[in-house]
């Protein structure tokens, strides 16, 4: 939500790098209105990965592969030339969008609706390329947690693909073009497909957005322009065997279903106490408005406290959890109702931090250990981890310093 205002209130000043690419929309000179209905896109920090630009977009596709090739040499010549076809094309199409690129492909004719390409590296990738010792312990597997319920085939990937945009088709056709072009490197391992509500439907597109439980989800996340941004989302790295990060930033990534049926079940007052905020217009409980500090000490008449103890925000919080710090994006997922009449939709969680031995772990662990209220509603059913190396559009391609 912040992230979202901060682009429309301009700061594409100091709109670097990707950012700057999409603005410009390439050397035809579009007018801005180009990009309609997918509003400028500003990133305020040079690095920043195009996932983390605002706007958000309304459509975004997270791809995990795998690599082809034997252990060590193959896998990493495998994955140099998939990073430096990807860091390439991203380029393309950060600068013309597809439609220029491919004769009769699918997105001919339209904009680039602000077509985003972020690259992510797994862990996987190092130890399968003989790389471990040029593996960052920020990108130290994840620990198991009580509340996972994973599914093997939609966890890990050596590579994740990370493409977003304001329009499906543009999208579609962008990844297409993106794994079409390393297919001979590369198997797809899992992929979801994850959206929000589009400028077509906001009635005011800075606003926070809700997810699929209608929960405002996103109101606390720091902000590129804050002091403590870097830090706590942007990885520090001195030069040598782990400088290929320096600049980059973490980000872990769960494939969140939720029970959608159980959860309407509940009376409202209590999906807001299960979050400790407001269903209405996202305001913690006891505060007016949605950008409120949560008073996690306020008790009502009764002597409750007027948070919750098992509530989300309380138990997510840094009061709660050593100061551990996460920039979450959601998007959310509907892929329809499986074979046994399931409903088949959730959240496609991402959280982007400086280290998530420090951001994500420590906060999962917290609601794990909290009995977080909005537990029983939701089903961690897929888990990933990457380094995203720092975007950088003029130079070399993404993590040739590891691989190059
Ligand atoms: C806050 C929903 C999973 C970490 C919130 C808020 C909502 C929400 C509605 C309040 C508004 C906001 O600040 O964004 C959900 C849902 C989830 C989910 C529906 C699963 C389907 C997670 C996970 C984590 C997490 C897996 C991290 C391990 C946080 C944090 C906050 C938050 C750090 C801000 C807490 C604060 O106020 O300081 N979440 N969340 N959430 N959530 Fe979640």
């Amino acid at each position: 939500g912040l992230l979202a205002a901060a682009g429309a209130a301009g700061l594409t000043g100091l709109a670097t790098g990707a950012a700057a690419g999409h603005a410009a929309a390439g050397a035809r000179a579009e007018p801005d209105s180009a990009l309609a209905p997918a509003r400028g896109r500003a990133g305020a920090r040079e690095g920043l990965p195009p996932a983390l630009l605002a706007p958000t977009p309304a459509q975004v596709h997270l791809i995990a592969v795998d690599l082809r090739g034997e252990e060590g040499d193959g896998v990493r010549e495998a994955a140099r030339r998939v990073l430096r076809t990807w860091s390439r094309q991203a380029r393309d199409l950060h600068g013309h969008g597809l439609a220029d690129l491919v004769e009769g492909a699918p997105s001919r004719g339209l904009l680039p609706a602000s077509l985003g390409v972020t690259l992510g590296l797994g862990p996987s990738l190092l130890t399968r390329a003989g790389l471990a010792d040029r593996r960052p312990p920020q990108l130290e597997d994840l620990p198991a947690f009580a509340s996972d319920r994973l599914e093997p085939e939609w966890c890990g990937g050596d590579l994740l693909l990370h493409v977003g945009a304001e329009d499906p088709l543009v999208l579609s056709s962008a990844v297409g073009h993106l794994l079409g072009a390393v297919a001979a490197d590369v198997r797809v391992r899992w992929s979801l497909p994850g959206f929000q509500r589009s400028a077509a439907a906001a009635r005011d597109p800075a606003a926070t957005p809700r997810n699929l439980m209608g929960q405002i989800d996103g109101t606390v996340n720091p902000h590129p322009s804050d002091a403590v941004f870097g830090p706590q989302v942007l990885a520090a790295h001195p030069a040598g065997p782990l400088g290929w990060m320096d600049g980059g930033t973490y980000l872990v990534v769960r494939r969140i279903r939720m029970l959608l049926d159980d959860w309407f079940a509940l009376d409202p007052a209590d999906r807001e106490a299960a979050v400790g905020r407001r269903l209405s217009d996202g305001a913690p409980l006891g505060g007016a408005a949605p950008d409120d500090l949560a008073d996690l000490s306020a008790a009502g008449d009764d002597g409750d406290p007027v948070i919750p103890r098992d509530a989300h925000i309380r138990l997510a919080s840094p009061e709660n959890t050593l100061g551990a710090r996460m920039l979450r994006r959601g998007f959310s997922y509907d892929l329809g109702w499986d074979a046994g009449g399931e409903r088949r939709a959730g959240l496609v969680f991402t959280a982007w931090q400086a280290d998530p031995r420090a951001g994500f772990t420590p906060v999962q662990r917290a609601l794990d250990e909290g009995g977080d209220a909005l537990g029983p509603f939701v089903r961690h059913e897929g888990s990933a981890l990457f380094a995203v190396p720092p975007a950088r559009e003029e130079g070399p391609w993404t993590a040739h310093d590891l691989l190059g």
